[in-house]
């Protein structure tokens, strides 16, 4: 009996000795095996053939075949997909057209001329599942750009989409390093204000949604309101900085619908003090124009090319236009010349002391050779209070600036800054102002200088760059009279 159970037990412990043998040698290969995480975008520069790595992202595409499996797969850090090629036995009914996956294998160089390269799976794991269809997009299908729109939770999922939201963000970075580059400091200005920069009484009101503040009283206790433009706030700080800029959220309760007018959009600012004319405001604003235009072109050329060939096929050659010739500059005067001998017939009246409407700008860019164009000194009576009076007569102009640009009309707005004293505050108490702008007055008594700025539409930029007629499908989330989806 006791030999049976030491006989039993021998064995017992021989098992257990080789289990612990096979499970340590699992143990030393698994640990050995650690697959590089990549993104898609760092696994097709090839740099990393041969590799063991990891990739993650959403099936763009499934091709089930005999013997093999194809998949792509997009992590939204590039536009092409990187291919994955599988053996048949790792097919899953859960791998579909936009589920999300995790794929380990090796980067191999690809048979294919249309790839560098591709992933051989060794093992793809479905994290999210994707019913194809109930999912609104279809694999293969260019969906349009209107249909897309009605989608703002799921349209970063299609390709024309997550290009535009790239090249957001390398505009973004451009115009930042643009200004960095040439020694402006960049200034947080408000969101929440008590001014009305442009007088225009497009204004959305901040208050508590709950019950009245202390006594009754309103939150900040003056009307307080989400900015319309920084530029006040840029000019205070201008006393103390010679540039200065501001690139941020800017909110006008417009009730338009049209195409290139949004209730939030971002606008960069800047100001630069001893200006000496309107030129170095020009040539600021076609700067940062072409440097960040440039470097978009460079960095996102293909994000760039699916709007110019898919999109808006021929804009390409507009945009290399606009780079290879220096923007004309015309004043307003002359712009009005050029629409009186027009034969074209306007909806609008083009008298002298008539606003510029989309018609006529999209008009005098034409004329002027489908190009950028800035048109300056604008009636006096046009512009807002802060405008230099260029004292000129009979038709009295402010040093004012607009630059128009082919597909969208007005792109930038600004102008020299009235730093007289005496001026301004005859202007201010002319509208009843005087009070209200007392601060603002205190920065021409102390220590005043000539200076201007200007403010760019960065929505209406890309449009001008990616030639998209419509401005809601320039921002992730756009925001709109009647319309305020998310
Ligand atoms: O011409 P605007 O009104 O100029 C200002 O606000 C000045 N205070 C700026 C400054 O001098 N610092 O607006 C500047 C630009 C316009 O040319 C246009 O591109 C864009 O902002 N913009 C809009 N973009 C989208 N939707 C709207 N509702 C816009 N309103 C103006």
């Amino acid at each position: 009996m006791f030999q049976t159970s030491a006989k039993t037990f021998s064995v017992l412990a021989a098992t257990a000795s080789a289990y612990r043998r096979v499970f340590l040698v699992g143990l030393r290969r698994y640990c050995k095996k650690t697959s590089t995480k990549l993104r898609v975008s760092e696994a097709l520069s090839g740099a990393q053939l041969g590799a063991d790595v990891k990739v993650q992202g959403w099936v763009r595409s499934v091709r089930p075949q005999k013997n093999n499996i194809f998949l792509h797969v997009n992590d939204g850090s590039s536009l092409q997909s990187l291919q994955i090629v599988a053996d048949a036995k790792l097919n899953d009914p859960l791998l579909t057209f936009g589920s999300a996956v995790e794929v380990t294998g090796i980067l191999k160089k690809s048979p294919h001329q249309k790839q560098p390269v591709e992933l051989e799976a060794e093992q793809i794991r479905v994290v999210g599942e994707c019913n194809p269809v109930n999912f609104p997009f279809k694999i293969k299908k260019r969906h349009s750009l209107e249909y897309i729109r009605q989608l703002p939770h799921l349209r970063c999922r299609t390709n024309a989409f997550s290009s535009l939201l790239r090249i957001r963000s390398e505009a973004t970075a451009a115009i930042h390093s643009y200004f960095k580059n040439n020694g402006f400091v960049q200034i947080h200005t408000p969101i929440i204000t008590s001014n009305d920069c442009e007088g225009a009484g497009e204004l959305f009101q901040v208050e508590p949604s709950g019950p009245a503040t202390v006594d009754d009283k309103n939150f900040f206790s003056v009307p307080a309101f989400l900015t319309v433009s920084g530029q006040l706030h840029l000019e205070v700080m201008s006393g103390a900085f010679s540039r200065v800029y501001t690139f941020g959220p800017t909110f006008r309760a417009e009730n338009s619908q049209s195409r290139r007018h949004l209730a939030e959009f971002f606008m960069v600012e800047a100001e630069i003090s001893f200006t000496e004319s309107l030129e170095d405001l020009t040539k600021v604003i076609e700067d940062v124009f072409r440097s960040a235009t440039e470097r978009v072109l460079a960095r996102c050329a293909e994000d760039v090319d699916l709007f110019h060939r898919h999109v808006t096929p021929g804009h390409r050659d507009t945009v290399e236009a606009m780079l290879n010739k220096s923007f004309p500059v015309i004043s307003y005067t002359e712009a009005i010349d050029i629409l009186h001998r027009s034969s074209e017939k306007f909806t609008f009246p083009t008298d002298w002391g008539c606003d510029l409407m989309t018609e006529h700008e999209k008009y005098l860019v034409k004329h002027c050779g489908n190009v950028p164009v800035f048109v300056t000194n604008y009636p006096y009576d046009l512009k807002p209070f802060y405008a230099r009076d260029n004292q000129d007569h009979p038709m009295h102009t402010a040093a004012a600036v607009d630059l128009l640009v082919p597909g969208v009309g007005e792109l930038c707005g600004g102008s020299l800054r009235e730093e007289r004293l005496n001026l301004l505050m005859d202007r201010l108490k002319r509208v009843g102002l005087e009070d209200t702008y007392n601060w603002y007055l205190d920065l021409r008594r102390f220590g005043s200088v000539p200076h201007g700025g200007f403010g760019l539409g960065f929505e209406r930029y890309l449009q001008c760059v990616l030639g998209v007629d419509n401005i809601k499908d320039v921002i992730p989330f756009p925001r709109f009279s009647h319309s305020c989806l998310l």
